[in-house]
């Protein structure tokens, strides 16, 4: 049976009954606090302390934090740690697909749900799947697919993809180039570029220019969606190779440090804050209060991750077993719009933005081109839904 729907504003106004109604529930928060995707774990962590505040329930949560870099192995050590050592409830966060491949077989065999707020390792929820994890996020497949159906309706049929070499890299670029070939697109080269290690995007912009593409599609995140962004622009190609990816590369996260070089960019994504929607309003303007600056679609994960944990702990889950089984079952809609678990997979469903990047009253801000709503993946070899 599904959870009652809920509002943000129902969470402010306390509707669990404020700090007295649940029983203590140990976090183990798995994110990167050091490293490329250091930034995008503080603002995942960001959100998840908005959503327990906003509902009042920050004491039914211990939390035991651990850096997990971008780096397999070390989130292997951390999950051990915190399921083993500090008898964690339920694991939270993780932003690397390749740390998620890594501790997937930990998680399943373990029985701890595991709350996915950013990774999008297809395979987690394809077949990797699992009934202890739930992904609140996106999969990598999902945010790169509608841009391989968009680009040939704004013709454009001839595109060189880069990304970094890594899961995420791998499956985003894999997914794009199949919706794309299916609406008559072709991808006419692309490289992957070491991830983590480029300083240097300009002999890949050279090759993209030279390959008679009529436009780039790229993942790429963190400190490397900045420098990405900020190379291309140097390179003055912005007509003749127009850019477009998956929104992690123009990501309101960092706007700001790619500056104008980002205008014109186009992505797509589950979520911008320039949604206009009154569960966004809130969910701004709350974010805003507290960190003097809009919330990105990582604040929005991290935000949901804890908004899902609290409404499944108000159900009476309590400790592992209960948690993986009320956790799935969790929806409503909030700041990226209606929000629900595919039961066949253990993943979002979702709408998805396509947007490009424009300057209004001296401020970059994403004007939303096309929404496609309610994206669902097959399930690709996962058997939970029976
Ligand atoms: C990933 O590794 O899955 C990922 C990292 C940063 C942004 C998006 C996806």
């Amino acid at each position: 049976m599904k959870n009652t729907t809920v509002s943000a504003l129902a969470l402010t106004a306390g509707l669990f009954g404020g700090s007295a109604a649940m029983a203590e529930i140990t976090v183990g928060m798995m994110l990167p606090t050091s490293g490329t995707y250091a930034a995008l774990g503080q603002e995942i962590d960001a959100g998840f302390m908005l959503a327990l505040e906003e509902a009042g329930q920050q004491d039914a949560v211990r939390i035991v934090r651990e850096d997990t870099e971008a780096r397999p192995q070390v989130g292997v050590q951390k999950a051990r740690k915190l399921v083993m050592q500090d008898e964690a409830d339920v694991l939270v966060g993780l932003v690397s697909s390749g740390v998620l491949g890594a501790i997937r077989d930990f998680v399943d065999g373990s029985q701890v749900p595991l709350i996915v707020a950013n990774a999008g390792n297809d395979e987690a929820t394809g077949d990797q799947c699992s009934r202890y994890i739930t992904r609140v996020s996106f999969s990598n497949a999902q945010v790169s697919r509608p841009m391989g159906e968009y680009l040939p309706t704004a013709g454009i049929t001839k595109v060189y993809t880069l990304a970094p070499d890594y899961a995420a890299g791998r499956q985003m670029i894999d997914a794009f180039t199949a919706e794309f070939a299916e609406h008559g697109g072709e991808v006419v080269g692309g490289e992957y570029t070491p991830f983590a290690q480029t300083e240097d995007f300009g002999p890949y912009l050279t090759n993209a220019r030279a390959s008679g593409a009529e436009a780039l599609f790229v993942f790429y995140a963190g400190g490397e969606a900045i420098s990405f962004v900020n190379q291309y622009g140097s390179f003055g190609i912005s007509d003749s190779l127009p850019l477009y990816g998956t929104g992690f590369l123009n990501s309101q996260l960092y706007l700001d440090a790619e500056g104008d070089s980002a205008i014109g960019t186009v992505g797509s994504l589950h979520y911008v804050p320039s949604l206009d929607t009154p569960e966004n309003e809130a969910f701004v303007a709350a974010y805003q209060e507290r960190h003097n600056k809009l919330p990105s679609e990582y604040a929005v994960q991290g935000y949901d991750a804890g908004r899902v944990l609290i409404e499944a702990m108000a159900t009476g889950a309590d400790d592992r077993e209960s948690l993986a089984e009320a956790i799935p079952q969790v929806s409503y809609t909030g700041p990226r719009g209606p929000l629900e678990i595919d039961p066949a997979t253990h993943n979002v469903i979702q709408n998805v933005y396509i947007y490009e990047i424009v300057k209004e009253d001296d401020r970059l801000t994403q004007n939303i081109l096309a929404t496609i709503e309610n994206v669902q993946d097959e399930p690709h070899g996962c058997t939970l839904g029976g």
